[in-house]
């Protein structure tokens, strides 16, 4: 069959190399992809906001099962459109797509199913929130735990962890007074602060059955030592130490399936990649938000160790029919992605600066270069985004895939490209 595969990041990129591999599909189309997905999938220059246009591609070339990245399109209801339409997709619907596009939501849908999470109050007005963070810290000075959150998508921008009272209020003007958000804004929500490491527990569920992913961790600050300005992940690795056996079991007995069931028992069940964003604190592990969709750069490591036909698997997700699919098998290495960034980012940065070097680290053993902000000039790959490349490679150990992937970064350059230099290093303080 053909596949569509929606987005053009690194995490697309992932999806379109590992469904290239399945002896099922003929063509994987990426819409609209990267320099990356040109090479090992075929480029279709439609947005992945273009519903009609996408719908009517799929059509016309036979596209058999289409697999959705990034959120934006899933809450903006992709999945509802292309069902109407008779055509296979992979994702949960508008409604249920809620879990990442409201915040306010998804705790509610949490503490109903009573799930843990940080306690939390919802306003729709700012001068309420800013009274609440008043009445609650009336002293100067005084230390505060709270995060501050606009409800809607904010591109990874809406939350802010607070230390001070100024900071969360602040925040609050932010987004419920200059709706620097727009409408992302029109809910506050203020929760306790949490402590801990996080890590990534990505599930594939029909709303039924759940087939959960080995454990990641994502590294969200820009610089090592996690200093720095929040970004969308600097790098990731899997399986991460730090989620044991045992934890896994509760994160799948007191998360996903109380999650799963919950939204089942609302009307409103959820069928595709359930995304726990998880903070470990001392009374267990607490989720901090949902994604509805593989995690970038998560996605790239977990692909990369994915014995199994993936194609088999989202298929059968889509289709309802996950109960019948084996259990995947996977590489028992672990794999980590390194994610190689243009100067400037988080903030802004200049695009389309050659990339040399890509042919050499391509060249190198168990070595994967997924491309995100890439496109081509000419025959030349340029840069043409903030997260440009995630280098990935699988080791028999976590510090052998690191040095490979290190390996591999240091074949490519380009003008202000720069790594965090410390990735899956926090694994080895756990081992
Ligand atoms: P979210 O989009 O809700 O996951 O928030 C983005 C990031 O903000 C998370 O990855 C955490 O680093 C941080 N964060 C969110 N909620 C909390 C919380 N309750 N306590 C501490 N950190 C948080
Ligand atoms: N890795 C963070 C995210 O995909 O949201």
């Amino acid at each position: 069959m053909n596949v569509l595969v929606l987005g053009s990041g690194g995490r697309e990129h992932a999806l379109a190399w590992k469904l290239s591999q399945s002896s099922r599909v003929r063509n994987v189309f990426v819409a609209p992809g990267n320099a990356g997905t040109q090479i090992d999938a075929e480029n279709v220059p439609i947005a992945e906001t273009d519903f009609a246009e996408l719908a009517s591609f799929a059509k016309r070339n036979e596209v058999g099962l289409t697999i959705v990245g990034p959120e934006a399109p899933l809450v903006a209801g992709v999945v509802d459109y292309f069902r109407d339409q008779g055509l296979k997709i992979f994702g949960p619907n508008k409604a249920a797509a809620q879990l990442e596009g409201s915040k306010s939501f998804c705790k509610q849908t949490l503490r109903s199913a009573d799930v843990p999470t940080a306690d939390y109050r919802v306003f729709r007005e700012a001068d309420a929130a800013a009274r609440y963070i008043k009445d609650r810290f009336p002293h100067e000075g005084e230390d505060v735990n709270v995060v501050v959150k606009a409800d809607g998508l904010a591109a990874g921008k809406g939350v802010t962890v607070c230390d001070t009272a100024e900071e969360a209020l602040e925040a609050i003007d932010q987004i419920g007074r200059q709706r620097v958000f727009g409408d992302a804004g029109a809910q506050i929500i203020i929760e306790e602060r949490l402590d801990g490491e996080e890590a990534s527990v990505l599930a594939i569920t029909d709303g039924k059955t759940i087939l959960t992913l080995p454990p990641a961790q994502d590294h969200k600050p820009a610089y090592d030592d996690d200093q720095g300005p929040n970004t969308g992940g600097m790098g990731a690795y899997s399986p991460t130490p730090l989620v044991t056996p045992q934890v896994m079991q509760m994160v799948e007995e007191k998360v996903l399936v109380p999650t799963v069931h919950g939204m089942k028992r609302a009307r409103n069940p959820f069928q595709g990649v359930l995304y726990a964003g998880l903070m470990m604190t001392n009374q267990g592990p607490k989720v901090l938000e949902y994604n509805v969709r593989f995690g970038d750069p998560e996605c790239q490591p977990i692909l990369m160790r994915l014995k199994s036909d993936l194609v088999d698997i989202l298929e059968a997700c889509a289709v309802g029919d996950l109960e019948s699919i084996d259990p995947p098998e996977w590489d028992t290495r672990p794999a980590v992605c390194v994610v190689m960034a243009s100067e400037g980012y988080p903030g802004s940065y200049e695009k389309g600066k050659p990339i040399r070097g890509l042919e050499e680290a391509t060249k190198l053993e168990d070595v994967k270069v997924f491309h995100a902000g890439t496109t081509t000039s000419g025959d030349q790959v340029v840069t043409n985004g903030g997260r440009v490349l995630g280098v990935t490679a699988i080791g028999d150990t976590i510090s052998a895939a690191k040095l490979k992937a290190y390996t591999a970064v240091k074949c490519i350059r380009w003008d202000g490209a720069w790594c965090r230099k410390d990735i899956s290093d926090k694994a080895l303080r756990h081992s």
